[in-house]
């Protein structure tokens, strides 16, 4: 299996259009150590011949452009995209949707996520998508691709949260190449380490996780927002110890997340922990 990491911001990216602070604005004047990134999205494929999105960023145009395994042709309008796999509704994983309209598309979410996605019912004018329920385990790419599906939390998009209580608004993916026996787990939005997501990572090559905040204050020191606790994203501080073999990449950085710095003294913790800071573009052969 390919995985070509297509981006590795949380919402906003690396600058925020609308934030000055100390890592924004040394990305903006271009310092080489705090490099601009794109908006956590992932393609991933076994045969090469058909490509799947993890998630649908609103940077997913240029990042689309930016990768060849993800060129169209040859024919006039054929494209490797097949499909998208959301691990929750939130925009930043939801909103690049719109900008692959002209489709089709094949889109795996859980079923909460299915009804919700603001995206859903505008595309739909468009072409005719097929959606279906992200549950146990299937298979896609000429079934070479094994994925399962772990509930992680029922933390709901600020727009959907009027919708019914649901334990997967937000999953983990599992993606197994049955050939070479490869596998990918991808958990960006972690909000606790719950019970039996050590079973499910078992032995996996690689990871994707969340990797949104460094510590636990860290929105109430940058920004003075008091609500991080609230947006379900495990601090890396908190994640670190709980690691197992796998070989994780923390992933979703927020621009607030020291991390994002090469420089950054915390990043040799990381590596010590024998994890790493995912790079947007980063490819693994698994
Ligand atoms: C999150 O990851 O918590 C959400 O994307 C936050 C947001 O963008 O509103
Ligand atoms: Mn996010
Ligand atoms: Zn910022």
């Amino acid at each position: 299996m390919r995985v070509v990491v297509l981006g590795t911001a949380a919402g906003g990216g690396l600058p925020q259009w609308n934030c000055a602070c100390e890592l924004c604005e040394r990305s903006r004047e271009g310092d080489p150590a705090v490099l601009p990134r794109l908006q956590d999205c992932v393609a991933v494929s076994a045969t090469g011949r058909n490509w799947y999105l993890l998630n649908a960023s609103p940077d997913l145009r240029a990042q689309i452009i930016a990768t060849p395994e993800l060129t169209p042709g040859p024919g006039r309008r054929q494209t490797p995209v097949r499909g998208a796999l959301l691990t929750d509704a939130e925009l930043d994983h939801t909103l690049g949707l719109a900008l692959l309209r002209e489709g089709p598309l094949t889109v795996w979410a859980p079923p909460p996520v299915l009804d919700a996605v603001a995206v859903r019912p505008v595309v739909a004018h468009y072409q005719h998508w097929d959606w279906y329920p992200a549950e146990g385990v299937f298979r896609l790419d000429e079934g070479r691709l094994e994925c399962a599906v772990f509930p992680l939390s029922g933390k709901r998009p600020r727009y959907a949260r009027d919708a019914a209580d649901a334990p997967d608004w937000v999953v983990a993916y599992r993606l197994t190449d049955v050939t070479t026996g490869g596998s990918l787990v991808y958990a960006p939005c972690l909000a606790r380490w719950p019970e039996g997501f050590d079973e499910f990572v078992s032995g996996a090559t690689h990871g994707l996780l969340d990797g949104t905040f460094l510590g636990p204050d860290e929105m109430s020191r940058t920004t003075g927002r008091d609500d991080q606790v609230g947006m379900g994203h495990l601090p890396i501080t908190e994640s670190l110890p709980l690691l197992g073999s796998t070989r994780w990449h923390y992933t979703h950085l927020n621009n607030t997340n020291p991390v994002v710095a090469r420089d950054c003294a915390a990043r040799g913790r990381i590596e010590a922990a024998g994890a790493a800071i995912a790079e947007d573009g980063a490819r693994f052969d698994l």
